[in-house]
């Protein structure tokens, strides 16, 4: 009863719950976005709900989006909530463990790292990455097959994105010890741990074994590097944060870049792994888009299909649309939250969040929102033409993106934060991992498609549904399809 009756005007209506702790856990956590569609029709696009008995206030669409990714820093505040999970598996000083000012300066020096020269050298070390993997995988051994695809495409990410990002000794190191490590770092990373982060328990035990283990490791390296001077070539990330100084002339000490390098690996293998999972599937339920990417690099790149260089990724448009398509429906992060820092009035509405409750937005239920994206439910990676009866009416009205920039401290980033299309987030938290990670996808699928033809299993197309009991949403498993090779 106490629930019908509103304690302050002020405050958004509050979803039904039975229990006072629970409330909407259990709904919420099963199947986020059709909880925030269920109540978004009941409530409009601002209502709250309990989780973990937090009162947490969801802010939906456009607005709701620029709202809470746009807020200013003394009213909302991402550490608060994340450190707990984050810090155990990061190490100290980094990211969530220091005061905003300071990440903004640690995503700065990985931003700068990011250089168009470094990702013309990526892109053959990515390539040459997932064909090494065909060959040696024991999955990918026969002509055609069965295979289980998030569990090849979490290796892939992560021998990639290693090497790339980290160097080639880390690499090489993935082979015999930290790829068991960064498992055990893993699972510190689940939601249980936002209220069990400090307990004793076997695998939060396992965690600080494994955090103390890898930084070491990258101590090491780090070490070793130094050493070689002008012999280590690579322009790796790692090497460019090793070399970094805060404005205070403090030099970035070891152990943050050893932390900064378990942040940057952590943050891009469940997003990327999870999408690139996400496009294998969509191919194997759509086989003849997957022979247009085929036939689109054939056309543009020749029929002896030469290896991908760095600038012929931006003459495939389809293959850029079926990672910004299939991020429209399956973005990894199905929520973003921040504590409420001062009591924030919603514009355009009475009412006013108070610093006893949690935000959350959703970018992916304006992503999938008919008043945007014509036909939603629909993997249309063609609608990303200007002409496609389904493109955006972001792309139709011609205004893709609101081009006014904003500096937060880490290089200046589109202030497009009212936008419907958010899978990588806005505001000072925004990721600065979107270049790297479509670089990273676009080589995959190329390559992929080069090898493989996929299809289903059962030769429908049906899709699998989604798992969301991790912190990022991703394919339920197994998940299966069928491959054959290419002649
Ligand atoms: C932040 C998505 C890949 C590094 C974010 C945020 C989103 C996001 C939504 C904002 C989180 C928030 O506001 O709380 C994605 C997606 C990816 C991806 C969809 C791939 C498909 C990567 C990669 C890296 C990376 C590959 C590293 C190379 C980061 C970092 C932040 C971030 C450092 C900043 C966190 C902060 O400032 O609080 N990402 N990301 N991400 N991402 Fe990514």
């Amino acid at each position: 009863i106490g629930q019908l009756l509103p304690t302050n005007s002020n405050e958004p209506p509050l979803v039904f719950h039975w229990f006072p702790f629970i409330g909407s856990t259990v709904t919420y956590g099963m199947d986020p976005p059709t909880f925030f569609k269920e109540n978004r029709a009941k409530f409009g696009d601002v209502f709250t709900f309990v989780l973990l008995g937090k009162k947490t206030t969801v802010a939906m669409g456009p607005s709701g989006n620029d709202f809470v990714l746009n807020g200013k820093l003394k009213d909302v505040c991402a550490e608060e909530i994340y450190t707990v999970l984050t810090t155990p598996v990061f190490g100290k000083d980094v990211v969530y463990d220091c005061p905003n000012a300071k990440l903004m300066e640690q995503k700065k020096f990985m931003k700068i790292a990011l250089t168009t020269e470094a990702f013309r050298s990526y892109v053959p070390i990515i390539s040459h990455e997932v064909t090494d993997y065909f060959k040696r995988c024991a999955d990918f051994k026969g002509k055609s097959g069965v295979v289980d695809i998030p569990k090849r495409m979490a290796e892939i990410t992560i021998f990639t994105a290693s090497h790339a990002l980290q160097g080639s000794i880390i690499r090489n190191k993935f082979d015999v010890s930290l790829a068991a490590l960064y498992h055990d770092l893993d699972m510190g990373f689940t939601p249980v741990n936002f209220m069990l982060h400090w307990a004793p328990l076997p695998w939060n035990r396992k965690r600080d074994h494994a955090q103390r283990t890898v930084a070491k490791t990258y101590m090491d390296t780090i070490v070793e590097r130094r050493a070689m001077g002008d012999a280590d070539k690579e322009l790796d990330m790692m090497k460019h944060l090793m070399n970094s100084t805060y404005k205070n002339g403090t030099k970035v000490p070891d152990h943050e870049v050893a932390h900064m390098m378990i942040a940057l690996l952590m943050a891009g293998q469940h997003s990327s792994s999870s999408t690139s999972s996400w496009i294998m599937l969509r191919l194997a339920q759509y086989p003849h888009i997957m022979e247009e990417l085929y036939q689109e690099q054939v056309k543009v790149l020749g029929a002896d299909l030469p290896p991908l260089k760095y600038e012929d990724l931006a003459k495939l448009p389809l293959n850029q649309a079926i990672i910004k398509e299939t991020l429209r429906l399956h973005a990894p992060i199905h929520s973003i939250m921040r504590a409420v820092k001062s009591p924030m009035p919603v514009p355009g509405t009475k009412y006013v969040i108070p610093t006893s409750h949690t935000l959350l937005a959703a970018p992916g239920v304006s992503a999938s929102d008919p008043a945007y994206f014509p036909n939603p439910d629909a993997w249309d990676p063609h609608r990303w033409e200007v002409d496609s009866p389904n493109a955006p009416t972001i792309i139709r009205n011609a205004v893709v993106e609101d081009e006014e920039k904003i500096d937060y401290g880490y290089g200046l980033v589109s202030k497009g934060s009212a936008s419907p299309y958010l899978p990588f987030g806005a505001g000072r938290h925004r990721c600065i991992g979107e270049h790297f990670a479509n670089l990273q996808l676009q080589t995959i699928v190329a390559e992929t498609v080069r090898h493989y033809k996929f299809r289903n299993v059962d030769g429908g197309n049906t899709l699998i549904g989604t798992d969301y009991a991790s912190l990022f949403s991703r394919p339920l498993e197994p998940a299966n399809i069928h491959y054959e090779e290419r002649d």
